[in-house]
């Protein structure tokens, strides 16, 4: 789990330890976005508190990939055999989280040092909370990350953007039950990833998944106050349960594609035990686009399985700046005339949130914005390429468009056509371009 990352980020020399004291309010939040969330930190002094902060450190695509053992050649398809047969976890009897059990005088601002992140942000936010719940008809577990704002002692409310979630909370509220939750800190990339599966689309149990993609079973542990298994490895994890019928305005706070959400009655939930380890780390993430990296890498392969079914399709990327899930860029061998625009088809019909996808040549290379312009603007026309669908269902963390969450989605045909007698699409190559040894020529130069 995460001392383990830790320990891997060290040795790949990726981690940064910031010994000077930070402010959990703003300061903490600022280096982490100095370096744009892409780098992993260890805060090792936080100002009033004596525990130490990790954040940072699932910001970075080509770092993930390390973390997960995969490359991006073979990402997609590991992703997909691991959500396709997904293997057992292990209970076990006791792990470091049980180290320290807390089941009295619970007061989280107290105990850890939550951060306050942007300048409106209504209180402090746990950010990097991983919901555990379990399916109450098939006892599935579900993990997801949704953000908690802490209301002061043993309160949270929670942010919930699932409509499955959203409907199980209510049909428990409905029989004035209620739901139990386990909140997890100090996890590894693989068990960030698992929760990104929709529970939506699979209906897999998320730490089956997980056992899956590490290869080994996951260890969990029985919790103290709820019938529900954690991470035996975690740092921190917060017991609870959801108060049926009970609200608090939640918000604002600066989300995903940092804008400001409006503030909102939310659901909220009462922490009955805290676990923790010796010397715990509390785990953030910045609410930020960067982070959702593993979000966008399971959009991807529900993106790709999309258009295999219909073009061949060889790579695709569902870019940060569009906060993971609102801009896609793919690449396909083209074979028939109408593939760039079935591929458009099949993009923008894999998921609500996708705003733009722009559909490239197998030799533009998708992770390199300039070349995307340069496609776009030497291989197209808007006339016949820009494809607009106006007023289609849109995911509402996006400001632009009306308050009734309708959008208009753009797709664009980047890729030149099949026949090309004139050789007017020939790209200009210099020969040996591609092998050369920049440090034969100058011997000193880092790169
Ligand atoms: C760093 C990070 C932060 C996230 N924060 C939230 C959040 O605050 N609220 C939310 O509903 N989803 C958030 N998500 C997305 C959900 O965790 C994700 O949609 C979910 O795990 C998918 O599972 P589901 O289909 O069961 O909802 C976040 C994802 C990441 C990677």
């Amino acid at each position: 789990m995460l001392r383990y990352t830790l320990e891997k980020l060290k040795n790949l020399d990726r981690l940064l330890i910031c010994e000077k004291e930070v402010n959990p309010e703003y300061e903490l939040g600022a280096v982490l976005k100095y370096f744009r969330n892409k780098r992993p930190i260890l805060f090792n002094k936080v100002k009033g508190s004596r525990i130490r902060v990790a954040g940072g450190l699932y910001g970075d695509r080509d770092l993930v990939y390390k973390l997960l053992n995969v490359t991006r050649d073979n990402r997609l398809f590991r992703f997909m055999e691991a959500i396709a047969n997904p293997k057992p976890y292990k209970i076990v009897s006791s792990g470091p989280v049980k180290e320290n059990v807390v089941t009295r005088n619970i007061d989280l601002p107290n105990m850890f040092p939550i951060p306050k992140f942007q300048e409106r942000d209504s209180k402090p936010f746990i950010t990097a909370g991983m919901l555990v719940i379990k399916d109450p008809d098939t006892g599935n577990f579900f993990t997801s990350i949704r953000r908690f704002q802490v209301n002061g002692g043993n309160k949270l409310s929670i942010l919930i953007a699932s409509p499955k979630l959203t409907n199980l909370l209510l049909e428990y509220e409905k029989q004035k039950k209620s739901l139990e939750v386990a909140i997890v800190l100090g996890y590894d990339a693989c068990f960030l990833l698992a929760s990104q599966v929709s529970s939506a689309t699979y209906g897999i149990d998320k730490y089956e998944i997980d056992s899956a993609l590490r290869g080994e079973p996951l260890e969990l542990v029985k919790c103290e106050t709820v019938d529900l298994l954690v991470p035996a490895y975690a740092e921190i994890v917060l017991e609870g349960r959801v108060i049926p019928g009970e609200r608090e305005v939640e918000g604002p706070f600066g989300e995903l594609m940092g804008y400001y959400s409006n503030p909102a009655p939310q659901p909220i939930i009462e922490i009955t035990a805290v676990l923790h380890r010796n010397d715990p780390i509390f785990q953030v993430s910045f609410p930020c686009r960067e982070e959702h990296v593993t979000n966008g890498l399971i959009r991807e392969v529900e993106l790709y399985n999309s258009l295999r079914n219909q073009v061949d399709v060889v790579d695709v990327n569902v870019t940060e700046g569009g906060g993971y899930r609102f801009n896609a860029f793919v690449a396909i061998n083209k074979k028939n005339e109408g593939d760039g625009k079935a591929a458009i088809l099949a993009a923008l019909g894999s998921n609500k949130d996708l705003k733009q996808v722009v559909v490239v040549d197998s030799d533009v290379d998708i992770y390199d914005v300039q070349d995307i312009e340069w496609a776009i603007t030497t291989r197209s026309q808007a006339s016949e390429d820009f494809i607009i669908i106006p007023k289609s269902l849109g995911s509402s963390l996006d400001p632009s468009h009306d308050l009734r969450g309708v959008t208009d989605k753009v797709g664009i045909d980047a890729t030149k056509p099949l026949r090309d007698e004139k050789k007017r699409f020939e790209r200009a190559i210099i020969p040996g371009y591609e092998k050369i040894d920049i440090r034969k020529y100058f011997p000193n130069i880092e790169i």
